[in-house]
This record gives C-alpha cells, sequence and structure tokens, in this order.
C-alpha cells in the first residue's frame, strides 16, 4: 500500500485531556462510508488482546479515535492531505488544545490572504463572504508556530465543513439555495 500520509501515536492521551473530550462537540461525519456509528460495533468485533490496530483508510480517523480511547496505540494511514491532518490532530496529538487566544488569531481579519478558495468556489460551495473567511483562516493556520495547532485547526474547519455535505456529497450551493 502507498503510504503518503500516515501518523503514528506512540503516548497515549492524558486522562486529564480525555476526560475532556468525551462529548463529541463536532457535527457527527456524513459523508458515505464513514464508520462512526458503527465504531462501538466495529471494536466488540476485533481482537481484544491487541495493543496497536493500524487504521489502513483511515478517512475522519472516528474509528482510530475510538481505538486510542480504548488505550490501543493507533498507527493511521490516507492518502489524502486533509485526513492525514485529521489524524495528526486526533490520534498522534497527545495534548496540544486550541487555546483561547488560539481561536482569537485564527479568527482575526488580518487582510492578507490569498483567494484560492473565493475565485474557486464562490458561488458554487460557498457564497462570497464564506470562501473569504476560509481563505483567511488557512492564511492565519499557517501562521500557528505549534504543527499539532496547526493540524487541529485544519481538522476544525474540515470538520465544520461538514455541515455542507448533504446526502454524502459536498452540496453545491443551488441544492441548498
Ligand atoms: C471509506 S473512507 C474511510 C472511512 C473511515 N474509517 C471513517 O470512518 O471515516 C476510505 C478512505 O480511504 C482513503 N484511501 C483510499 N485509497 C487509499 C490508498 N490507496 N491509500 C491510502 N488511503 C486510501 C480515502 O482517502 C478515504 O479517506
Amino acid at each position: 500500500m502507498k503510504c503518503q500520509a500516515s501518523t503514528i501515536q506512540d503516548i497515549l492521551f492524558d486522562a486529564e485531556v480525555w476526560s475532556s473530550l468525551k462529548t463529541p462537540r463536532l457535527p457527527q461525519t456524513q459523508y458515505l462510508g464513514s464508520k462512526e456509528r458503527l465504531v462501538e460495533w466495529i471494536y466488540e468485533k476485533s481482537p481484544k488482546d491487541i495493543a496497536t490496530f493500524f487504521d489502513a483508510f483511515s478517512g475522519t480517523s472516528a474509528v482510530g479515535f475510538y481505538f486510542k480511547s480504548r488505550n490501543k496505540k493507533v498507527i493511521s494511514n490516507d492518502f489524502l492531505k486533509f485526513n492525514y491532518h485529521i489524524a495528526k490532530a486526533l490520534i498522534e496529538n497527545k495534548n496540544t488544545k486550541l487555546e483561547e487566544e488560539d481561536i482569537i488569531f485564527l479568527l482575526e481579519n488580518k487582510g492578507a490572504a490569498d483567494s484560492l478558495i473565493e475565485d474557486t468556489f464562490t458561488g458554487v460551495f460557498f457564497e462570497h463572504d464564506q470562501a473569504r473567511f476560509l481563505d483567511q483562516f488557512r492564511m492565519n493556520v499557517e501562521l500557528l508556530e505549534n504543527d499539532h495547532k496547526k493540524s487541529l485547526a485544519l481538522a476544525v474547519m474540515s470538520r465544520a465543513l461538514t455541515r455542507k455535505v448533504l446526502l454524502g456529497h459536498f452540496a453545491h450551493l443551488s441544492a441548498i439555495r
């Protein structure tokens, strides 16, 4: 298998971090193929004497994250960069969080962002102000100094955009107007 982007979690959460993560705060994954609703069943059907779980096609890391919560070491693999960032944020990351000052920094309009999403997706997937916001947010992520914070910010952005996914497909604006 081609492993273009893999992350390895070698240390488990601090107990304090895990206890603060028990309430899901992100919208549920909606794309076809997500195993989020099946994670408990998958875990129950898996051998109990394993120390390491290889999430070969990790996607949103829903499955890997569940195994991590059960104190398994998790190796994640996915050839999409945004899934790599989700795995880095949720699996490899032990205790880095986005603090309040990071959120403020990420949401600031620094006025120097490029216009990739604005030029490509305005009127397609996003209204103009949404596209500008996403371009600004992406640029602000690059200015964060910590790699786990960068991945967390990109993961949050990617999961928040789940709200744009209808019936398993990233929704064209015309479908929701
Ligand atoms: C059905 S999704 C994974 C679902 C995941 N377990 C979840 O619950 O979100 C399949 C994933 O496999 C990845 N994928 C497909 N072919 C791959 C390959 N040859 N190497 C690495 N990743 C691959 C895709 O990018 C996609 O994220």
